[in-house]
C-alpha cells in the first residue's frame, strides 16, 4: 500500500463526516438525523443499515450469531460508511472495537453524554419495557463505566444531553460545527499514513491533544508522559486529559534538549517505569522536540522489549523529521545517536497549536528540513516558501501548516519504502535521500560542539551539496543558487568558516565508517531527482567548499 494523504473538512461535498457516538439512550440517531437535516447532509445510522441489509433486528443477530459475529459486521459496515460523506450515527458499543476507534481518527466525532438515570429512562420509554428498568439500569452502569474513556478518546466535541431537550442539543451542535466550518483551514485534520511493519498514522491539525487517550491502545492502563522542563504546563494538560479518560498517567520530567539523550536519563526513566509497575500493555508518550521523542522512543523500545509508543512532537523539526520514521536513540561521550534502535510509534500527533510557544530560532531551524524536503522530493514546498517566507516563519499560519504536512508526507513516503535504511546501495538512493546536506552538516555540528542547531548546520550542508552537484556537472547552476536564496530568505545560515575543510573532512571520514569505506554524498541531478556521488575528488570537494566558505571581513 502506498502512503496516502487525505484531508477531511467539515464541509458538504468534500467527503466530510460528523460522527455521533454515545451510550444507548443518548439520542445518537434522533440528534444525528436532525443535525444532518439542518446541515443539508445525508444521514446514516450504522445499526439501521445493518438491520436493513441483513433483514434482522440487531438483537436477533446478537442472539443468533453471538456478539463477536455482530461486532465483525459492525466494523465492516462502519468503516465502509465512514468513507462516504455525511452524518453517521454509530452503535452504542462501536467504540469498543479498536478498528473502529482507529477508523475514527481524523473525523469530527460528537460524543453525546448521558447519565445512567437519564439513559435508563429513555431506553425504558423507547423500548416500552418499564419492567426491565432495574436490569437496564444495572447494565447501563456497567456499560458507561467501561465505555466512558473510549468515548472521551475519540470525541472532538462533547455535548451533555441530560440538561437539554433535543432541540437545544441540535442547536448547539449545529452552531459549533458551522462556526468551525467557516474556518476550514484550522478545522481540518490531516492524516498521513506511514507503511511499516505495523502501519501507523501521523495526525496534523489544531487542538488535537484531546485525542491522545484514544491513541494509547485499549490495553493500556498506565501511561508515561516523557517531556522536557520547558513543556511542563503542556505535560500537565496531557496528564489531566489522560486521567479524565480513566488512564493512570505518570509524568517524567527529563532534562532539556540533548541533555535528555543520555544513558543515565534513560536508566532513570526505566526506574520510574519499574516503580510504577509498567507492564507490556502500558504506553509511553514522548512529548517534546526531537531530542525528547528520540529518548522516549528508545525507552519505549527497550522497556520489556517494547511497549506502545505515541509521539507528540512539539517542534517543527520533531514534526517533519524526528517523530516520524522509527529511529530512536541516545548519545554517548563518543558521539551522537550511537546507541538506539528502529522502533515505530503506534501514532504521531502533531498539534500545531503547541508551536505557538516554540522559539522562532528553533522554528526556523526546523525549516531547513522542510526546505530539504522541497529540494529532494516536493517542489511545491519551495514555491510556498518563496511566496511567503514570513508566513512559513509564523506559528499558526496556514502556509506553515501546509509545508509541514508536505514535508511529513515526503518523509513518510521515503521511510515507507526503506524502513531500515537498507535499500541505498551504489547509486541507488533509499532512505539515505533524507541525508541530503547532512554529511557536511553533521561535521559542522560536531565542530561547533552542538552549539549550532541541527537545522542551521544542515542549511550550510545543503548549499555545499548543491555546489558539489553543480561542480560535478549534474545540477543546473540556477537550481544550485536557489538553495542559498531560499534558506537565507527564512533566516538560515548558508556559509561556514574558511580554512577548516581538513578538519571537517576528517570528521566526515569518521562518519562514513558507519556506511562503507568511501565518502558518499547525496547530490541532486535536478529538483526531486537525487543520486549518490561516491568518492568525489579532494579538488571537487575543496572547490565546493570554497564557494560556501565565509570570506574574512575586510
Ligand atoms: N529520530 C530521527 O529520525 C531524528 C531526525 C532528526 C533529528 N533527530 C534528533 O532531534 C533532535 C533535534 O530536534 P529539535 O530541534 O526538536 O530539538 P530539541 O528537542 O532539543 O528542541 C529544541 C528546543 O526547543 C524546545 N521546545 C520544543 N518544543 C517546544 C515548544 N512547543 N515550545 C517551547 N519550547 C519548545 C526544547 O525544549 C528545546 O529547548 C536531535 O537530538 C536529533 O538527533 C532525530
Ligand atoms: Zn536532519
Amino acid at each position: 500500500m502506498n502512503p496516502a494523504q487525505h484531508t477531511e473538512y467539515f464541509s458538504p461535498g468534500r467527503g466530510a463526516h460528523l460522527v455521533f457516538v454515545g451510550a444507548p439512550g443518548s439520542g445518537k440517531s434522533t440528534v444525528g438525523s436532525l443535525v444532518a437535516e439542518r446541515l443539508g447532509l445525508p444521514f446514516a445510522d450504522v445499526d439501521s443499515v445493518i438491520e436493513h441489509r441483513t433483514g434482522q433486528p440487531v438483537a436477533e443477530i446478537f442472539a443468533d450469531q453471538g456478539e463477536p459475529a455482530f461486532r465483525a459486521l459492525e466494523v465492516a459496515t462502519t468503516v465502509e460508511l465512514l468513507r462516504q460523506p455525511g452524518v453517521l450515527s454509530l452503535g452504542g458499543g462501536a467504540v469498543t472495537s479498536a478498528e473502529i476507534r482507529d477508523a475514527l481518527r481524523g473525523h469530527r466525532v460528537v460524543w453525546l453524554q448521558v447519565s445512567v438515570g437519564q439513559a435508563a429512562r429513555r431506553v425504558g420509554l423507547n423500548e416500552a419495557r418499564p419492567l426491565l428498568l432495574g436490569n437496564v439500569r444495572g447494565q447501563l452502569i456497567k456499560l458507561l463505566a467501561a465505555r466512558t474513556p473510549l468515548y472521551a478518546g475519540v470525541a472532538s466535541i462533547t455535548v451533555d444531553t441530560d440538561a437539554h431537550d433535543v432541540d437545544a442539543v441540535v442547536d448547539s451542535i449545529v452552531a459549533s460545527v458551522t462556526e468551525l466550518g467557516q474556518n476550514v483551514a484550522t478545522d481540518a485534520v490531516t492524516t498521513i499514513e506511514v507503511t511499516a511493519e505495523r502501519p501507523y498514522q501521523v495526525l496534523v491539525g489544531h487542538g488535537l491533544l484531546d485525542r491522545l487517550p484514544g491513541l494509547c491502545g485499549d490495553q493500556a492502563r498506565r501511561v508515561a508522559v516523557i517531556h522536557p522542563p520547558t513543556l511542563v504546563g503542556l505535560a500537565e494538560r496531557v496528564v489531566s486529559t489522560l486521567a479524565a479518560a480513566g488512564l493512570e498517567p505518570v509524568r517524567i520530567d527529563v532534562p532539556d534538549a540533548e541533555g535528555a539523550k543520555t544513558a543515565a536519563v534513560a536508566a532513570n526513566c526505566w526506574s520510574v517505569l519499574g516503580s510504577a509497575g509498567f507492564t507490556r500493555s502500558d504506553a509511553v508518550i514522548g512529548l517534546g522536540g526531537g531530542a525528547t521523542t528520540d529518548l522516549a522512543g528508545f525507552v519505549a523500545a527497550t522497556w520489556l522489549r517494547g511497549v506502545r509508543l505515541v509521539t507528540v512532537p512539539t517542534s517543527v523539526l520533531g514534526m517533519v523529521d524526528a517523530a516520524v520514521g522509527g529511529k530512536t536513540g541516545i548519545n554517548t561521550p563518543e558521539g551522537k545517536n550511537l546507541v538506539g534502535c528502529f522502533y515505530e510509534p503506534a501514532g504521531v500527533l502533531c498539534d500545531l497549536d503547541v508551536l505557538q510557544t516554540l522559539p522562532v530560532a528553533d522554528l526556523v531551524g526546523g525549516l531547513a528540513e522542510v526546505i530539504k524536503c522541497g529540494f529532494i522530493a516536493d517542489p511545491e514546498i519551495l514555491r510556498l516558501v518563496q511566496a511567503d517566507p514570513d508566513g512559513v516563519r509564523t506559528a499558526g499560519s496556514p502556509v506553515l501548516r501546509e509545508v509541514i504536512e508536505r514535508s511529513i508526507q515526503v518523509k513518510a513516503t521515503v521511510v515507507s519504502g526503506d524502513l531500515r535504511e537498507s535499500t541505498s546501495t551504489g547509486s541507488q538512493v533509499g532512505r539515505e535521500l533524507l541525508n541530503y546536506g547532512h554529511t557536511l552538516g553533521h561535521a559542522i555540528e560536531r565542530r561547533e560542539h552542538y552549539r549550532w542547531r541541527h537545522g542551521e548546520a544542515v542549511s550550510v550542508g545543503m548549499v555545499f551539496a548543491a555546489e558539489l552537484s553543480r561542480l560535478a556537472g549534474r545540477l543546473d547552476p540556477k537550481v544550485a543558487a536557489r538553495h542559498a536564496q531560499l534558506l537565507q530568505l527564512v533566516g538560515l545560515p548558508v556559509r561556514y568558516r574558511a580554512g577548516v575543510l581538513d578538519e571537517l573532512l576528517a570528521t566526515m571520514a569518521l562518519d562514513k565508517k558507519t556506511r562503507g569505506s568511501t565518502l558518499r554524498f547525496v547530490v541532486l541531478d535536478d529538483i526531486a531527482r537525487a543520486s549518490i556521488l561516491e568518492g568525489p575528488s579532494r579538488e571537487l570537494i575543496a572547490a565546493a567548499y570554497d564557494s560556501i566558505a565565509a570570506r574574512p571581513s575586510p
